[in-house]
C-alpha cells in the first residue's frame, strides 16, 4: 500500500430500497468493491467495507402510493432482498446498513445542521409547480407533460423517456400533477443550497490536478462539469418521506435524498465501529475509495467532497473507480421494462453457482466502456474456463494424488529446469495479478488469475506423470507436489473474485488462514499431509439451462410489447402528409400456406386488384392457414419489399394484439374490392 496510508475506507453505493439489484449493479459497483476488500484483506491490510441500502427519495413514495402502502413498508421489504441476496453472493460487507435507521437520521441532520450554522448554505426562494388540491409541491417526477423537445405526451418532470432529454418540470407544455391530474401553479417556496460554485477552485486542484491517475471516465466526466462551471444546488425538498431539515420554520421539508445518501457512508461507519469512526473518516492516514456506476460520478467527485470541504474536517476520496454499464443481451438493463437478471432470482434459479456468475461479470466488467452481458457467454466462460481450465487443473492434481498415493502428498526431489520455469512464470504472473488488483483493473486481474490455472495445466500436459509412474516414481512425486502446491496458491489467487471454490480448496487442502503472501510461495502443503477428494469444483452448464433464461427474457420481451395496452404506448401525433404517405389496401387471400422451417411465418397469396403479390405474415401460431383462405383482409402495398426465408415479401398484412399476446388479422366488413383504398 502507497506510504501515506494506513488502512482503507471501502465505500460502494446504496442501492436505492425501492427494487431488487441486478447484474448490471453487480458488475458495476458490488463486485468489484468486493474483490478489492477481499484482496486487501488478504494483504493483511486494515479495511472496512460499507454498504446499506439509500432508502429515500422521490421514486420510493410513487412506488408506495401505487401499491396503496407506506414508503417505509417498500423500503423494508426491498432492504431485506437486496441485504439477503448480497450476502448469498459473497459480497463481504463489514456492514450493510439503512438510511431510515435512527443512527443515519441523527448524523444526516448533524451533518446539515453544522454546515448550516457555519453558514455553508445560502437560502433561496423560486417558483415551484404545486398541487392545490394535494396540498403540495411537487417533485418533478410527479409532474407529467408534453416534452418541448419530442413532443412525447407522457414526459415526466425530470427526464422524457421517450427522447431522454433531461428536463425541469417547468418545461413541460401542459404540466399536469401525477397525484391528482390537475394542471399544477407555480407557488414560492425557499430552499437551502449549497454554493458548489464556492468549492469550485478547490475542487479543481483537487481533482484536475492533484488526480490525473484517476480512471479516464471519470477523470473526463469532473473536467466536464468543471469547465461548465459550477452552479448552487438545492439540498433540500419539499415532501414528506426523508429526513426532516433541523432549522426552525422548515416544517414540511426534507433534505434532499443525494444530500443524505453520502452521509449513509459515514452513519454506516458508526454503526459498525461505534465510536472509532472517526479514524475511518478523518485520520489523513486513512484511504478512502467510492466504488460505484458512472451514473453516480458527479455525487461523489463534486457534490459530497463539496460537503466534506464545508465541513472542513473530514478526508477526501482517494479515488473513485466509477465502471460503465452493462447491457443485457444487447439491450439496456431497465428496471421499468423488467430487463435485467436480477440477484435474488439468479440465486434461486441457479442455486450454488455464485462463483460463476462473480467470475463472468468481472470478466465481462465494463471498466472502461459498456459492456454486453448475454447467457452463450456466460456459459461458454464458465464452460470454457472455470471448468475446463481452472476446475479441471485442480481436479486433476487432487485426482492423481489420490490414485497414486491414496490421498497422501508425496515428497519432492530435485527440481528440474522445467519445474524452476514454472514456478518463475507463476510468481510473473502474481506480480502482474497485484498490480491490476492495486490499480483497479479486476478484469485484466482475473485474466492473471486464469492464468495461473492455465500454466498449471501446461505443466501437467508437458509433464505428462501418468506416463512417467511406472518408469520414474520419484519425478512423478515431485511433480504432483507442486501440482498440489500449485492448486493451494489458486485457491488464494482466486479468493477474491470466486471465493466458494476457494473455501472448497482450501478445506480440501488443509490451508490454514490464507494469506496473499501465499500466492507464489510452493511450500504450503506439507508432504505426507493427507487431503481429501474434492467435488468438481465447477460443473458446466447445460444448454437447458441458458435456454431456459433466454425464454425468460423473451417473455419479458412479450409482455412488454402488451405493454401496448398501458396509455403511455399511445404515441406522438403525426401531422396529415405523414399518414398519407402509407398506400393501405384490400387484398382477398387466393393462398395461404406455412412457411417451411419457420414456425412463425404464413404465406399468403393476395389478390389486390393489381395482378397479385405475395405477403408473409408472422402469424403461423395463431391461424390455420386454410382459415384465411378467401378472407378480405388490410395490407400495407408500399412497404419495401424484404426478404425472409429465401421468399420475397411484398407487404405487410394488418393485425392486431390481443392482452394476452394472441394475434388476429384486421378482416374489413362488407363488400369489398381487391385494391380498395383505405384511408
Ligand atoms: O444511484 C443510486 O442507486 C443511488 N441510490 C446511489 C447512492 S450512493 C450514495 F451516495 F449513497
Ligand atoms: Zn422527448
Amino acid at each position: 500500500m502507497d506510504k501515506r496510508f494506513k488502512r482503507t475506507l471501502i465505500t460502494s453505493a446504496l442501492p436505492y430500497a425501492n427494487g431488487p439489484v441486478h447484474i448490471g449493479h453487480l458488475a458495476g459497483v458490488y463486485v468489484p468493491a468486493d474483490i478489492y476488500a477481499r484482496y486487501l484483506r488478504l494483504k493483511g491490510e486494515e479495511v472496512l467495507f460499507i454498504g446499506g441500502s439509500d432508502e429515500h427519495g422521490v421514486p420510493i413514495t410513487i412506488k408506495a402510493k401505487a401499491e396503496g402502502v407506506t414508503p417505509q413498508d417498500i423500503v423494508d421489504r426491498y432492504h431485506n432482498i437486496i441485504k439477503a441476496s448480497f450476502e448469498k453472493l459473497g459480497i463481504s460487507f463489514d456492514v450493510y446498513g439503512r438510511t431510515t435507521s435512527a443512527t443515519h437520521r441523527r448524523v444526516a441532520s448533524d451533518f446539515f445542521k453544522r454546515l448550516y450554522d457555519k453558514g455553508e448554505f445560502i437560502e433561496k426562494t423560486s417558483e415551484q409547480l404545486y398541487d392545490e388540491e394535494a396540498k403540495q409541491f411537487l417533485a418533478d417526477r410527479y409532474v407529467t407533460g408534453t416534452c418541448p423537445h419530442c413532443g412525447n405526451e407522457g414526459a415526466y418532470g425530470d427526464q422524457c423517456e421517450k427522447c431522454g432529454t433531461s428536463l425541469n418540470a417547468t418545461d413541460l407544455i401542459n404540466p399536469r400533477s401525477a397525484i391528482t391530474g390537475n394542471v399544477p401553479v407555480l407557488k414560492e417556496t425557499s430552499h437551502w443550497y449549497l454554493p458548489l460554485d464556492k468549492w469550485e477552485p478547490a475542487l479543481r486542484e483537487w481533482i484536475l490536478e492533484g488526480h490525473k491517475e484517476w480512471k479516464s471516465n471519470v477523470y473526463g466526466q469532473c473536467k466536464s462539469w468543471l469547465d461548465m462551471g459550477l452552479q448552487p444546488r438545492a439540498v433540500s425538498r419539499d415532501l414528506d418521506w426523508g429526513i426532516p431539515v433541523p432549522v426552525e420554520g422548515a416544517e414540511g421539508k426534507v433534505l434532499y435524498v443525494w444530500f443524505d445518501a453520502p452521509i449513509g457512508y459515514i452513519s454506516n461507519t458508526i454503526d459498525c465501529v461505534g465510536d472509532d469512526w472517526e479514524r475511518w473518516w478523518k485520520d489523513p492516514e486513512t484511504k478512502m475509495i467510492h466504488f460505484i456506476g458512472k451514473d453516480n460520478i458527479v455525487f461523489h467527485c463534486i457534490v459530497f467532497p463539496s460537503m466534506l470541504m464545508a465541513d472542513g474536517t473530514y478526508n477526501l476520496p482517494e479515488n473513485v473507480p466509477a465502471n460503465e454499464f452493462l447491457n443485457l443481451e444487447d439491450d439496456k438493463i431497465s428496471t421499468s421494462r423488467n430487463w435485467a437478471v436480477w440477484l435474488h432470482e439468479y440465486l434461486e434459479e441457479l442455486p450454488e453457482r455464485q462463483d460463476e456468475l462473480r467470475y463472468v461479470l468481472t470478466a465481462n466488467a465494463p471498466e472502461t466502456k459498456d459492456n454486453n452481458f448475454t447467457w452463450r457467454d456466460f456459459q461458454s466462460r464458465v464452460n470454457s474456463e472455470l471448468v475446463a481450465v481452472y476446475g479441471n487443473f485442480v481436479n486433476r492434481a487432487v485426482v492423481l494424488v489420490n490414485k497414486y498415493y491414496g490421498g497422501e502428498v508425496p515428497s519432492r526431489g530435485v527440481l528440474t529446469a522445467e519445474d524452476e520455469s514454472m514456478m518463475a512464470e507463476v510468481r510473473e504472473s502474481v506480480t502482474r495479478l497485484s498490480e491490476c488488483l492495486d490499480n483497479y483493473k479486476f478484469r485484466e486481474g482475473l485474466k492473471e488469475a486464469m492464468n495461473v490455472a492455465r500454466i498449471g495445466n501446461k505443466y501437467l500436459a508437458d509433464s505428462e506423470p501418468w506416463k512417467l509412474y511406472k518408469t520414474d516414481p520419484e519425478r512423478v512425486k515431485t511433480i504432483l507436489n507442486l501440482a498440489i502446491q500449485l492448486c493451494a496458491q489458486l485457491s488464494v489467487v482466486f479468493e477474491p473474485f470466486t471465493p466458494f471454490s476457494s473455501a472448497k480448496i482450501a478445506e480440501a487442502l488443509g490451508l490454514p488462514e490464507m494469506k496473499w503472501s501465499m500466492a507464489g510461495d510452493f511450500d504450503l502443503v506439507p508432504a505426507g499431509r493427507h487431503i481429501a477428494q474434492l467435488p468438481l469444483l465447477f460443473e458446466k452448464i447445460e444448454d437447458s439451462v441458458v435456454e431456459a433464461q433466454v425464454q425468460k427474457l423473451l417473455d419479458t420481451k412479450k409482455a412488454n410489447e402488451l405493454k401496448a395496452w398501458q396509455p403511455e404506448s399511445v404515441k406522438a401525433d403525426v401531422a396529415f402528409d405523414e399518414f398519407e404517405k402509407m398506400d393501405i389496401r384490400i387484398g382477398r387471400v387466393t393462398d395461404c400456406k406455412k412457411v417451411k422451417k419457420s414456425k412463425k411465418l404464413l404465406q399468403f397469396s393476395i389478390d389486390d386488384g393489381m395482378g397479385g403479390r405475395t405477403i408473409l405474415s408472422g402469424i403461423a401460431a395463431y391461424y390455420e392457414p386454410e382459415e384465411l383462405i378467401g378472407k378480405n383482409i388490410c395490407f400495407v402495398a408500399n412497404f419495401a419489399p424484404r426478404v425472409m426465408m429465401g421468399i420475397e415479401s411484398q407487404g405487410m398484412i394488418l393485425s392486431a394484439v390481443n392482452p394476452d399476446g394472441s394475434l388476429r388479422v384486421i378482416t374489413p366488413e362488407g363488400d369489398l374490392t381487391p385494391g380498395s383504398i383505405i384511408g
